[in-house]
């Protein structure tokens, strides 16, 4: 962060100072946990309902912190107060980003692949220059800011993924942390219960673009009508990636090795280089085409850019992670998050990997698919059955219609069963596992992980992508 004083704090947040000195300068970081505050922290206290931040301020301030941001009085602790402390945050992550003339900051959003990507992009800038980019899906309201406020003066880039659960969120959090590149993934049917409908999602998501200035970049993915048509919704200029034809930044030549890492030729306007992904699943192409046109834009050569994307890494967890057991058992964590568009891939990649292998997925339930529950469902079911899958554990009541799905293509040669739970997944791995196998896990969250931190816990060797 860039030093403050409390003046200038409260000036930034429309706060007002209380038992403070304006003068006492805030040099960061801005935290809400009070574990984390040291000297020189701001420390936000959010009313929270089982514990309330206010409580630790007195602890925060004895740990160092200058003041604490909050919304009500705390005898002895200067204060920021503010009406409501998360906005308040938003708006002093503006004043900070405001005042960095130096920091390019990349916005991202989609309905799959925006923390794969995000990490993507990040990698690629870290080798430019000082890069902040938050942690995991910390893609919010509150992570947004957060993130946002702990650049400071080295720092050139600000990689950051704006997630939405309506209309009106992105542009939020576009007037928290204004981006002047801004890449738009894909619209799938991810929340589509809160949605409603694909063509709201789409709505919501391209007021990234809408909100970029004459001189930034729209990045969009021309594989996808609903983002390609969203050159129309803003000022800035435009580059198409993907493998359409009319992309500007293409990846043609696609081919995937045993390990479904994709391998292709980089085509661009400056010339064309050839790309060795070393992640796993189909889905990385796009996504990587995305961290290609940023770094174009940003001033990389091609073969500079084709060496970036080959030297990327799995950097957040259970996002195709791909390791292999002591038994000789490979497992595809992809169990993060799951919706029909990132069980398409995973399953794609599970048939790349499958080559010559008996494959095994283990498909929990997908949430938040509002009216198209049932479909979505059923679709991946069949999807499973057409690919080739050769053994199916379909976990929880809810997710049923996967089973059916699969169960309903007649010249299936693979077999479908619906467990109760995880642990019944677990009991049937146990007995039918067997060397060479490869086996995917996903679901939505928290529903295949017990499943895939079983498998893993049985490893002896591995973990990471390979
Ligand atoms: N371009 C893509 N198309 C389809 N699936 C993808 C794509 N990119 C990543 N995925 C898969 O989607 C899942 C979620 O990936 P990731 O966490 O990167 O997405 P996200 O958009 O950040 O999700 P969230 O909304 O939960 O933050 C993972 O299983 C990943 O492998
Ligand atoms: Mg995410």
């Amino acid at each position: 962060m860039i030093p403050l004083s409390l003046a200038e704090v409260a000036a930034a947040v429309g706060g007002r100072l209380v038992a403070a000195d304006p003068e006492a300068r805030v040099t960061g970081p801005v935290e809400f946990d009070s574990r984390k505050v040291g000297p020189g922290a701001l420390f936000v206290a959010f009313p929270g309902e089982q514990v309330d931040g206010h409580d630790y301020a007195a602890r925060a301030v004895a740990a160092g912190a200058v003041a604490v941001l909050g919304t009500r009085e705390v005898p002895g602790v200067p204060m920021v107060l503010v009406d409501d402390a998360l906005p308040a945050m938003g708006r002093l992550a503006r004043a900070v980003v405001d005042r960095l003339p130096g920091l390019t900051v990349v916005g991202l959003t989609g309905s799959s692949g925006k923390t794969s990507t995000k990490d993507m992009i990040a990698q690629v800038t870290a080798g430019l220059g000082e890069t902040v980019a938050p942690p995991g899906s910390f893609n919010n309201e509150l992570g947004h800011p957060y993130t946002a406020l702990q650049a400071g003066p080295a720092t050139r880039y600000l990689v950051l993924e704006k997630g939405a659960r309506g209309v009106g969120h992105v542009r939020y959090l576009c007037d928290v942390v204004p981006p002047r590149i801004a890449v738009v993934l894909n619209v799938g049917v991810a929340h589509l219960g809160e949605f409603g409908s694909r063509e709201t999602i789409a709505l919501a998501k391209g007021e990234l673009v809408e909100a970029l200035p004459a001189d930034g970049l729209a990045v969009l993915n021309a594989d996808d009508p609903l983002v390609d048509a969203m050159a129309t919704r803003t000022a800035a200029r435009v580059v198409r990636y993907g493998e359409a034809a009319h992309a500007d930044v293409r990846a043609v030549d696609v081919t995937a090795d045993e390990r479904g890492r994709a391998a292709y030729t980089l085509v661009t306007p400056e010339g064309n280089a050839p790309v060795r992904l070393a992640l796993t699943g189909p889905h990385q192409v796009s996504n990587s085409l995305a961290a290609a046109a940023v770094a174009r834009e940003l001033g990389m050569s091609v073969t500079e850019t084709a060496a970036a994307l080959g030297a990327l890494r799995l950097v957040s967890t259970r996002r195709m992670d791909v390791f292999d057991r002591a038994d000789g058992v490979t497992v595809i964590d992809d169990s993060y998050n799951a919706n029909p568009a990132s069980m398409a891939a995973a399953l794609r990649a599970l048939a790349d990997l499958g080559e010559g292998r008996r494959s095994v997925a283990v498909l929990g339930y997908m949430a938040e698919l509002g009216p198209f529950e049932r479909d979505g469902h059923l679709e991946v079911g069949r999807l499973a059955a057409d690919l080739g899958v050769d053994r199916l554990l379909v976990v929880g009541e809810p997710a049923a219609p996967i089973h059916e799905g699969a169960t309903a293509v007649r010249d299936w040669g693979g077999e479908s069963v619906l467990l109760t739970d995880q642990a019944a997944a677990v009991e049937v791995l146990r007995s039918e596992l067997r060397p060479g196998d490869v086996v995917l896990v996903k679901g939505s969250r928290y529903r295949t992980w017990e499943v895939v931190d079983a498998l893993r816990a049985e490893a002896t060797t591995g973990g990471g992508a390979a």
